[in-house]
């Protein structure tokens, strides 16, 4: 069977059989990556009694319509597709690898990037850490931990300067695409370090449970949210990214130029007492 993923409002169907995406021409992808838990090892809190090729996430790189091919590089961006597994690793749902994106040309923040849950519901570990370049991994100095609970149809803007991963916090998969600027690099090394981000996300008698990362030595509380629109930022929900951006690319100029749009980026975390 063949379910169109209309959040993304694109022709992208998924196979549920095999939990494979397939897209109807004129969109095409440049590249597709699948990674298994033996590319993941050391992420998750226990990974033993797994199977070595169980699959954990695919990424569909580069989905463009051709003809809107000039506007992307225009602007130096690109749209991804990720699908996270169903299922669990131990106790802790699937989640992405997790990473920490590079500094803009001046040193004075991380780039940002834009998620969107077409399908499924996504947990986003937020953590922010200024010194993940320039100190040994030991002395790591966190100083912000957020879970964000987004579902479909809606969108979150990663804050310039944290760290972040995506994990699957519903029972089947879960769909997301994110545009990004393709000057930013992404770093895994710090951690891959602390087998994973300051916080496990998982299930327990059917529900989703939350714990700190024991690695870490010192992490503050973990704070909650949830995300808010900001029309001006070109995230409305339901309104598909993709066709945001082809409306009104200038929209998200804060992809490459962030600085400016710092403290309405943080604004579209509305602050929680728990996971909702
Ligand atoms: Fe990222």
């Amino acid at each position: 069977m063949l379910k169109e993923l209309k959040n993304s409002g694109l022709p992208i169907y998924m196979n549920e059989e095999n939990g494979l995406l397939a897209l109807s021409a004129p969109f095409v992808y440049k590249g597709f990556a699948q990674k298994k838990l033996s590319d993941m090892h050391g992420l998750f809190k226990d990974d033993s009694n797994h199977w070595e090729d169980e699959p954990i996430y695919d990424v569909y790189r580069g989905i463009l319509d051709p003809a809107h091919s000039g506007l992307f590089e225009k602007y130096k961006f690109q749209y991804d597709i990720t699908v996270v597994r169903g299922g669990l690793i131990g106790n802790e749902s699937k989640k992405t690898s997790g990473h920490y994106h590079s500094w803009n040309e001046m040193n004075t923040s991380t780039y940002p990037e834009v998620y969107e849950v077409i399908s499924g519901t996504a947990v986003y570990i937020l953590q922010r850490a200024d010194n993940f370049k320039n100190t040994d991994f030991e002395n790591l100095h966190v100083s912000d931990l957020i879970a964000v609970r987004v579902y479909a149809g809606q969108a979150i803007i990663i804050p310039p300067n944290y760290g972040h991963c995506s994990v699957n916090g519903g029972e089947g998969p879960l769909v997301f695409s994110n545009l990004a600027y393709t000057p930013c690099t992404v770093d895994y090394a710090p951690v891959k370090y602390y087998h994973g981000l300051g916080a496990y996300v998982g299930y327990k008698d059917g529900r989703l449970m939350i714990e700190k990362n024991r690695n870490y030595k010192n992490l503050p509380r973990i704070k909650y949210a949830q995300v808010k629109e900001n029309k001006d930022l070109g995230i409305v929900f339901n309104k598909p990214v993709y066709r945001s951006f082809k409306e009104n690319p200038e929209a998200f100029d804060f992809l490459g130029n962030v600085d400016p749009y710092r403290e309405q980026i943080m604004n579209m975390l509305d602050r929680k007492e728990e996971l909702v």
